[in-house]
């Protein structure tokens, strides 16, 4: 397919000597179809060349040679130079693109560079919280994106299954076993003799000291706290799976924090040979004051523990040498920026290559706010994710019973709806924003949603099924540009044409919410489309093309959503 936008850039490339790949960079796509297809500004060329923009682009204007059978015309607007493509050929390129079929939208730009993707992430013996949802969403929805786009990707969960609270775990089952099924309702139980041995240590500074020699002789291999770790750790898992089950969430690897216990030594070993890591009050730490950071980072506590920071940078040295990573992406909430500014500071030390350290990253996103205002671990008030999932699917069926009583296959449908409406608001908005979680929005089958964007394909193919077409059988033999001139066609074109460049960006700014809006505006573009052009008429060169255009907006929707991790059903 032409790169349109390449394409000027290689024909102003010509008359100003400047890289086309930068002056790429600069082109614009109008919002108003008036200003042309795509716009170059020139006003960043009138600093280096010292003159007014307007005056500029009169001058490219008329230097420029271009083909007449790519671009129609071309027009100054202020600074601007407009460009107008000629929309049949236009129309042609996009169409022929999409009936290659195959994984449209899909590209080698990653050349096989590896980007390791940390994610998900909940702590054993801890509720999976709505943040750890956060994180499996944007985490799956970047790998998805990644890899479809030529990248090497390396999903790790890595648990939080290491730790001074596992001291504490360890304490309260010591002294309340018989209170507790922790068979039935693991991380239930869990949670209360956490909470419980909490309450104690605060009144007692005896029972913390035991804690905290707990997690030290776990870490030493004691082998009574090791059984009882590797019993927490298990039930856990068992329990996260009904929610990775329910996303349908994989990862390539579980190697949680525990992982590098015996992988610590080094780099304590390396830290205290650069001279930077110093005593303070009994434990060692990095000082940050110099990189701008005011809280030191603690390598080694007072008892000589490790913490979350030193795993991390354990992490950062296995990830290096094992996967060779070009990226490594941590997704978690914005309450652990601190962290990770200490930990990619500190990483600086551990005498890796720079590509290494320059390739972290800290994906941050913000809270998800209940109506009733944020949850917490400690205080218990915590909504169980399971439950969460299982009422977006019940809420889904209801939905749904309403609309379409005689449907059948309606418990699939509804587990579809009822999580792809939950993994969509996740990525809906930008992920730094915070999000509030409201039923009524999330499963507004008009609303920008993810079930919007699932009856708007099931509508595609519905038309498709109606015209005898399906998936396999797709023999529209009449398709013609000409007739797909109009105004709405022409917005869908346009949209399906910049899918790959919309899964660029998802990856450049590790926006996945780039992604939903897109799906949002072809929703829309369909929609439109379908309420003003008739597609079952008489004239067989207008039926066919516009049932080729519903096909190739079913396509992409799918694959889309598929991408972000959100499943298609068929009818609803
Ligand atoms: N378990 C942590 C939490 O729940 C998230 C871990 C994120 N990944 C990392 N390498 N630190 O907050």
């Amino acid at each position: 397919m032409i790169d349109f936008k390449q394409e000027i850039a290689n024909i102003i490339s010509k008359v100003v000597s400047i890289d086309a790949n930068e002056l790429k960079g600069y082109i614009e796509t109008p919002k108003d179809l008036k200003n042309g297809d795509y716009a170059f500004p020139c006003f960043r060329l009138a600093k280096e060349l010292k003159k007014a923009p307007p005056i500029i682009a009169q001058e490219i204007k008329e230097k420029i040679q271009f083909d007449t059978n790519i671009i129609e015309k071309v027009e100054i607007a202020g600074g601007y130079i407009n460009f107008y493509i000629v929309a049949e050929k236009f129309t042609q390129e996009v169409i022929q693109e999409l009936e290659k079929e195959e994984n449209y939208g899909s590209s080698n730009i990653g050349n096989g560079k590896c980007i390791v993707i940390d994610y998900s992430a909940p702590n054993i013996a801890k509720p999976f919280h709505i943040g750890h949802l956060r994180s499996t969403v944007i985490g799956a929805a970047l790998y998805n994106i990644y890899k479809y786009l030529g990248y090497k990707v390396i999903g790790i969960n890595h648990l939080g299954d290491y730790g001074t609270q596992f001291g504490k775990l360890i304490e309260g089952y010591k002294l309340w076993e018989n209170e507790y099924d922790i068979e039935k309702d693991p991380i239930g139980e869990l949670t209360k003799i956490y909470i419980r041995i909490n309450e104690l240590c605060k009144k007692d500074e005896k029972v913390l000291q035991s804690c905290r020699d707990n997690f030290k002789k776990l870490e030493d291999g004691d082998e009574y706290c090791t059984k009882l770790w590797t019993r927490f750790r298990e039930l856990s898992i068992k329990e996260f799976q009904k929610v990775y089950d329910l996303l349908g969430s994989k990862f390539d690897y579980w190697n949680g924090e525990a992982f590098y216990s015996d992988k610590m030594q080094e780099v304590i070993d390396i830290l205290e040979k650069t001279g930077k890591l110093i005593s303070s009050q009994g434990a060692k730490i990095i000082d940050l004051e110099e990189q701008g950071i005011n809280t030191p980072c603690i390598i080694l506590k007072t008892n000589g523990s490790t913490t979350y920071a030193t795993r991390d940078l354990a992490a950062i040295l296995y990830r290096a040498r094992t996967y060779d990573f070009d990226k490594a992406l941590y997704v978690t909430s914005y309450e652990q920026v601190l962290h990770f500014k200490q930990v990619f500071e500190v990483a600086k030390l551990l005498g890796l290559d720079e590509k290494y350290t320059k390739g972290l990253e800290h994906i941050s996103f913000g809270m998800v706010l209940l109506p009733t205002g944020k949850m917490s671990t400690r205080e218990g008030n915590v909504v169980k994710l399971e439950d969460l999932l299982q009422e977006s699917i019940a809420r889904a069926r209801e939905i749904i019973e309403q609309k379409n009583p005689s449907l059948e296959n309606k418990e699939e449908i509804s587990k579809k709806v009822g999580i792809g409406a939950i993994i969509f608001n996740d990525l809906a908005n930008s992920r730094v924003k915070d999000e509030i979680f409201e039923w009524d929005k999330i499963l507004n089958f008009q609303g920008e949603t993810g079930p919007y964007i699932q009856y708007t394909y099931v509508r595609t193919q519905s038309v498709l099924e109606k015209a005898g077409i399906t998936e396999e059988i797709i023999n529209l033999e009449n398709v013609n540009p000409k007739v797909l001139q109009d105004e709405y066609s022409q917005d869908i074109l346009k949209l399906l044409y910049n899918f790959k460049e919309i899964l660029e960006q998802v990856t450049e700014k590790n926006e996945p919410s780039i992604l939903a809006r897109y799906l949002i505006d072809v929703a829309k573009a369909f929609s439109a489309f379908y309420n003003e052009n008739k597609i079952m008429v008489e004239e067989l060169e207008i039926r066919d093309s516009r049932l080729f255009l519903t096909h190739a907006v079913g396509k992409v929707l799918k694959i889309g959503a598929n991408l972000l991790g959100i499943q298609m059903p068929d009818k609803m």
